[in-house]
Formats: structure tokens, C-alpha cells, sequence
């Protein structure tokens, strides 16, 4: 093995399949569509992509209800498509992440099929959780679904089944031996045609505990959960300490078995990063103890505000955290499950996250068209898709918005995308961020993006720790420059509404505002900026 994996300050893209490129005019992304467009990530400067699952599914949650996980959805292509994406990756040295669905199948999955034929007390239902329902003819417990609703669907002879989410996702019954038998052979069969790891789905979730019992305040919980109510820290750490269904214990002698199978792989590098909402925030680092996991998501800027202090306390929890188990921190600030980033802060302030987030310590993860600044599509609700808008009569949102296809290129809608009708309506309103306008332009954020990541390649891999510098000494007050110095680097990013002129040693190689043209000549940080200086 090398002496530093390529993952450990890996940048990530983020491919959600569906939205990228679709190559046959049916409307929806597919695996040719991103095998053909490969050469522009590799020209991002990223080091690999993650996949969102593209596997046989009845997509009720755009493929996180899986019916077969060693197979491709026609809507996707096929295996030998799969081959071809992850050969074409390789020559272009990008590094292939699969989505692995542990907590749960699609109901269209034949185990799931058979359980139902089976009966209850088979080993089929054994599978899944399975339980009667109580005297008084109400579900097992009353837990209740992430995505609204309760977590029990009643089968015709009366019993119920767990799902955390979907009613069309059954949770998976870890405790029997089958399913952990299924899974490493799902692992073994990827990694032997080529990827390079996974990203584990839900994975604080595969075990259950006190299945039997009621859950004292399951609103309450599941608003807890939930990241778009608002709950006083207090009462939502509370009631996250103990979730009868996320983050026990077991779930690491999973990973630690799964460990061992990509170790086997040798000097391929195998690794996986974890998707875990846990609380407290140290319970996460438990995930890439050196015989689990290689990384974890960090969810904190997914929801963090603009605002210095907050993002000064997150940066350091998470370097400081992951440093116990020896570990580096990831850093991501869209994906498929969350308002992109340009829509939450704002697009000046996204891009100057970014820039920050580049030079940390640790991996980066881009969600496709982030790169490009695009905030989150305008849907009415007759577009929406997602289950959890579905499953709350409308209550939720949902997820939508951030999976809009991207805008390739031309001036009218679907820009490129498809030669038919897309499966999310694209807004007009991108024409100005189309990949084929930001390639031409110098100041674009895709161009910002790649001279990002160029820069990072150039003056900061391998650069260790970052030293803070304090904001008093540069002359700015708490809170509204933040500013941190990294090997050759130092960076400076600038929080509040007024341009800051920077009593500082070296020169501008990268400011998020601002034209290249004359950063260069400057001792400004724009407000609402970033820029990094070689020192
Ligand atoms: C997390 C995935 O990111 C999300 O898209 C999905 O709905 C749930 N897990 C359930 O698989």
C-alpha cells in the first residue's frame, strides 16, 4: 500500500445519475451520458466520483429503494455500460465510488417478494422485521418514517414491517446472517468489476434496538431528525442522544467485517465514507476507527450559516474530532439530499465556503453543478417526485430541487440535457449557467472551481495542519474575517458586507470575487469573499 491512500485529501464529485447527462433522449441521466462527459470532471482537477445508485430499481427514491444491487436499471444502461464508465474513468485517473444501500431493499426485490409469499415465522420474513401487530390491532411500535408517516406497513395476513423511510424500503434485519452474506458478496462484486469504494447509505442505521417498545416522544424525534425544523439545541441534543434506531453499537462489527474485505483488495486502496447523522458529534469518529471505515461525512456546513464564529467552531470540532481516531475530516457543502449551497447562503457566500473548504485538511465533496454555482431548481408541486413530499401530503418539500438536471449548453431549456423532456423541468433562468457559457468565461465559477482545485493539487497537498490567525492581529473584528495559514498558503475569507484591505505579506493567487484580471494587484478581500495568498 502507499504511504498516503489517494483518498485522504480526495476531492469527490458527486454524480447524481439521473441529472447529469442523458445520452438517449428518454429524459433521465444515464451511465453513457457520463461516460461521455468524464473528461470534464477530469478537467475540474477532482481525484474521483461517487455514483448515486444506478442499480434495478423501482426508483420510488430516485434508486435508494434497490431490487437488485448487482444489476443496472434499464434506465441507467447495463453492466457492460457500468465497465465501460468505470474503464474510461480509470484511463482518465479518476477514481470510481459506488452507493452501497445497506438499511434497506425496494419492495420489488425478491427477497422481499418472497417474504411475503412466505408467511409469517419463515425464514424469509426473518430477513426483514417482520412483527404482529398488538392486541389492539396498532403497529408494533410508534416509531415514525424520515420520510413522514408511521414505520410500519400492515401485509394482508396482518403483520407489519419496518421501513425508516419509504414504505417501498423495508429495513433490512441485520441479525440475520443472509443479509450480511448478500451484502459482501454485493461489495466483492463491484470491487471486482473496478470501483474503487463505496459510500455507505444511511449508515448509523443497519441496527435496531427495542424494537418491541414505544419510542416516549416520537414526534418529537422525528422533528428532531428533521433538518429543515427549527428546535432548540437543547431539546433536539436530547432527544438525539439515544435513537433506538441509529448509531448502536453493532453497527460497527459490521464495518469491521467489511473492513477486512477491502483490505483484501490490497494495493488497490479500497475505502469507503460513511453517511452517518450521529449525535454527539464524537460518536461519528467512531465510524473511521482504524480497523472501520476510511471516512465520514461531515454534515456541518451542509447547514451551517454564514457567519464566522459558527464556521470557525464546526472547522476546528471536526479537524480537532477526527484527529483522535487519526483521521482527516470531509468537507461538503451540497448534495443530493439538501438545498444546494448557492440557495441557502447565498451565491457569493457559496463560493466563498468553497474556496475556504479547498484549503482545509481533508476531502472535498462537489454535488454535480455546484461547480457551476447553480442554486436549486423552481418547481411547482405537480414536478415533485421526492417520496417525503408524497408521504407528508405535501408538508415536506422535499429533496427536488437540488436534483435538477444540469445545463450543458445552448440558450433555451433543457440546455442540452436531453433531446427529450426532462425529467425535472430545467428553469430558463440557467441559460447564463450552462457548462458551455463558464468554460468561456474566464471569471465563471466553474473556472474559479478549477483553478481552485488546481492551486490545491499545486501548493497544498500533503501540507498538514492549518494554524488560525487571529482576526484582531489582522485588524478585523471577531467573527468577520476568518483566516487560517496552510503550508505555503494563507487564506483569508472575508464574512462581512464591506471589503476588507489586508495588511499582509504575498500575493493573491485565487479570490472568489472579483475579476482575475485584478486580484492579482490587490490587498482586498471583497466582502463575502475568500482569497488564498502564497505567502
Ligand atoms: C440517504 C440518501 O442520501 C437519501 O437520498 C435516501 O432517501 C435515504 N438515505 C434512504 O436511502
Amino acid at each position: 500500500m502507499n504511504s498516503t491512500p489517494w483518498w485522504k485529501e480526495a476531492v469527490i464529485y458527486q454524480i447524481y445519475p439521473r441529472s447529469f447527462y442523458d445520452s438517449n433522449g428518454d429524459g433521465e441521466g444515464d451511465l453513457p451520458g457520463i461516460t461521455s462527459h468524464l473528461e470534464y470532471v477530469q478537467a475540474l482537477g477532482v481525484d474521483a466520483i461517487w455514483l448515486s445508485p444506478f442499480y434495478t430499481s423501482p426508483n420510488k427514491d430516485g434508486g435508494y429503494d434497490v431490487a437488485d444491487p448487482r444489476d443496472v436499471d434499464p434506465r441507467f444502461g447495463d453492466l457492460e455500460d457500468a465497465k465501460a464508465l468505470i474503464k474510461r474513468a480509470h484511463e482518465l485517473n479518476l477514481r470510481v465510488l459506488a452507493d452501497i444501500v445497506p438499511n434497506h431493499f425496494s419492495d420489488q426485490h425478491e427477497w422481499f417478494k418472497a417474504a411475503l409469499k412466505a408467511g409469517r415465522g419463515s425464514p424469509e420474513r426473518n430477513r426483514f422485521h417482520f412483527y404482529d401487530a398488538n392486541p389492539d390491532g396498532t403497529p408494533p411500535n410508534n416509531w415514525i418514517s424520515l420520510f413522514g408517516g408511521p414505520s410500519w406497513t400492515q401485509v394482508e395476513d396482518g403483520q407489519f414491517y419496518l421501513h425508516l423511510f419509504d414504505s417501498s424500503q423495508p429495513d433490512l434485519n441485520w441479525e440475520n446472517s443472509d443479509v450480511n452474506t448478500d451484502f459482501e458478496t454485493t461489495l466483492r462484486f463491484w470491487l471486482d468489476l473496478g470501483v474503487d469504494g463505496f459510500r455507505i447509505d444511511v449508515a448509523h442505521g443497519l441496527v435496531k434496538e427495542d424494537i418491541g417498545k414505544n419510542h416516549p416522544d416520537p414526534t418529537g424525534l422525528s422533528n428532531a431528525l428533521r433538518l429543515d425544523i427549527e428546535m432548540e439545541t437543547e431539546a433536539r441534543n436530547a432527544l438525539l442522544e439515544s435513537v433506538p434506531y441509529f448509531d448502536r453499537q453493532g453497527v460497527h462489527e459490521i464495518y469491521r467485517r467489511w473492513r477486512k474485505i477491502f483490505d483484501s483488495y490490497g494495493d488497490r486502496d479500497v475505502m469507503a465514507v460513511a453517511e452517518a447523522w450521529v449525535h454527539p458529534p464524537v460518536n461519528a469518529t467512531r465510524y473511521v476507527r482504524a480497523d472501520e471505515l476510511h471516512q465520514v461525512f461531515n454534515f456541518d456546513l451542509l447547514t451551517a450559516p454564514f457567519d464566522g464564529n459558527f464556521l470557525f467552531d464546526v472547522i476546528t470540532r471536526s479537524i480537532e474530532l477526527n484527529a483522535t481516531v487519526n483521521a482527516l475530516p470531509t468537507w461538503a457543502l451540497s448534495n443530493h439530499d439538501s438545498p444546494r449551497v448557492a440557495t441557502r447562503i447565498g451565491a457569493l457566500e457559496s463560493h466563498a465556503l468553497a474556496l475556504f473548504v479547498f484549503a482545509l485538511p481533508g476531502s472535498a465533496y462537489i454535488f454535480a453543478g455546484q461547480e457551476l454555482g447553480l442554486p436549486d431548481g423552481e418547481l411547482s408541486d405537480s414536478d415533485r417526485q421526492d417520496p417525503s413530499f408524497f408521504r407528508s401530503h405535501g408538508a415536506i418539500k422535499g429533496r427536488d430541487g437540488a436534483r435538477v438536471p444540469l445545463p450543458w449548453h445552448g440558450e433555451i431549456t433543457p440546455f442540452g440535457f436531453t433531446t427529450g423532456r426532462p425529467w425535472l423541468p430545467i428553469n430558463q433562468s440557467w441559460s447564463a449557467m450552462t457548462v458551455e457559457k463558464e468554460d468561456s468565461d474566464a471569471d465563471s465559477v466553474l473556472n474559479l472551481y478549477r483553478n481552485a482545485l488546481a492551486l490545491r493539487a499545486h501548493h497544498l497537498a500533503g501540507s498538514g495542519h492549518i494554524e488560525w490567525l487571529e482576526s484582531h492581529s489582522l485588524g478585523a473584528k471577531h467573527g468577520e474575517l476568518l483566516g487560517f495559514k496552510r503550508g505555503a498558503v494563507s487564506v483569508f475569507m472575508n464574512l462581512s458586507h464591506e471589503d476588507f484591505v489586508l495588511g499582509y505579506e504575498g500575493q493573491i493567487i485565487i479570490s472568489s470575487r472579483g475579476s482575475s484580471a485584478d486580484f492579482a494587484q490587490s490587498r482586498v478581500v471583497p466582502a463575502r469573499s475568500t482569497i488564498w495568498i502564497l505567502n
